[in-house]
């Protein structure tokens, strides 16, 4: 495994797993063959509802907590300074840990700056070991980044693939020290990621498949990434990405298919905002 350090010195695989989307009664054992597997990431949020789950496997799985590297996400439900706090003490009971490695705000609305406040606080006691965002366009990442209070985000995790780079916001990032971390590196398999033509072209040459050519091609920027499975193998084919380099030139192929457009919504979107809006709204009685 590789690692990145972050912009306080923390250490972070540069691969990890996902559980969003993954059900609640299936996540323990899918984060347990994970970790099997060898895994030390692991991806969840206050809003994909199995945070228990992946605290039963963190407790059951036999690998020391220091060795595993857990991101919660906290849900603009939350946001606000008290609620924020609380939401994570929360987390950290449903984790069945004593501190989060990274805490990210899941989205850029409503209250996110007293919620950052609260992170920033919680990061101070040493609960958190790192704090960052999620989703944060490069206008709203600038915004935390300078008139934020003390704390420069250490991640911003965004959607990020072969058809939507974020070559720009990466830059963006990378001027303020934030490191980025790409949300659905396989865009779900949308617009027919994994039957790309130039893709498979290009893993046929190393003897990949191509969810192991895009995985590889963020790596090589520098890109932290997380994925999700619940198939083993495919979780075995996914981690087998750190024996091959792809050469410069298959890099900048793969550049060109960058579109710059979501595969999913734009956050900037009035429609979308009021789509998030009632998302809230229907996931409120699902979180205690
Ligand atoms: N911050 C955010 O707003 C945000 C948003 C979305 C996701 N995320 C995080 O990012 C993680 C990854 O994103 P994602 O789950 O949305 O999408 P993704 O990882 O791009 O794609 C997951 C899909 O690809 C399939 N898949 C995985 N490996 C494969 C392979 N080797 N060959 C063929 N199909 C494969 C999976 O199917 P099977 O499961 O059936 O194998 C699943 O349908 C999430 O789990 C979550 O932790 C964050």
């Amino acid at each position: 495994m590789e690692y990145v350090k972050l912009n306080n010195g923390v250490e972070m695989p540069i691969l990890g797993f996902g559980v969003y989307q993954i059900p609640k009664e299936e996540t323990k054992e899918c984060v347990l063959n994970a970790i099997k597997v060898g895994y030390r990431l692991i991806d969840t949020a206050q809003s994909y509802f199995n945070e228990s789950e992946v605290g039963d496997a963190i407790k059951e799985c036999g690998v020391p907590r220091s060795e595993l590297f857990i991101t919660t996400k906290v849900w603009i439900d939350n946001y606000g300074y008290d609620k924020c706090k609380e939401s994570v003490l929360k987390s950290l009971e449903k984790l069945k840990t004593d501190y989060i490695d990274l805490v990210l705000l899941h989205q850029p609305f409503s209250d996110y700056y007293g919620a950052y406040r609260a992170l920033e606080d919680l990061y101070e006691e040493g609960k958190i070991r790192a704090i960052g965002v999620s989703n944060f366009y490069p206008d709203r990442l600038a915004d935390i980044c300078l008139f934020g209070r003390k704390v420069i985000p250490a991640v911003n995790q965004v959607e990020t693939n072969p058809l939507n780079g974020q070559v720009k916001a990466q830059e963006n990032m990378e001027k303020y020290g934030v490191h980025i971390e790409a949300w659905a590196p396989f865009g779900e398999g949308r617009s027919g990621m994994f039957e790309n033509v130039t893709l498979k072209k290009i893993g046929e040459k190393y003897n990949k498949s191509v969810a192991q050519v895009i995985l590889r091609w963020l790596i090589q920027r520098g890109v932290i990434v997380v994925c999700k499975s619940t198939h083993v193998e495919r979780m075995e084919e996914n981690f087998d990405v750190f024996d091959f380099k792809l050469s410069n030139e298959d890099m900048e192929e793969i550049r060109k298919l960058d579109s710059s457009d979501s595969l999913f919504f734009n956050h900037q979107d009035p429609n979308m905002v009021e789509w998030f809006d009632q998302m809230v709204g229907e996931r409120r009685s699902k979180l205690d």
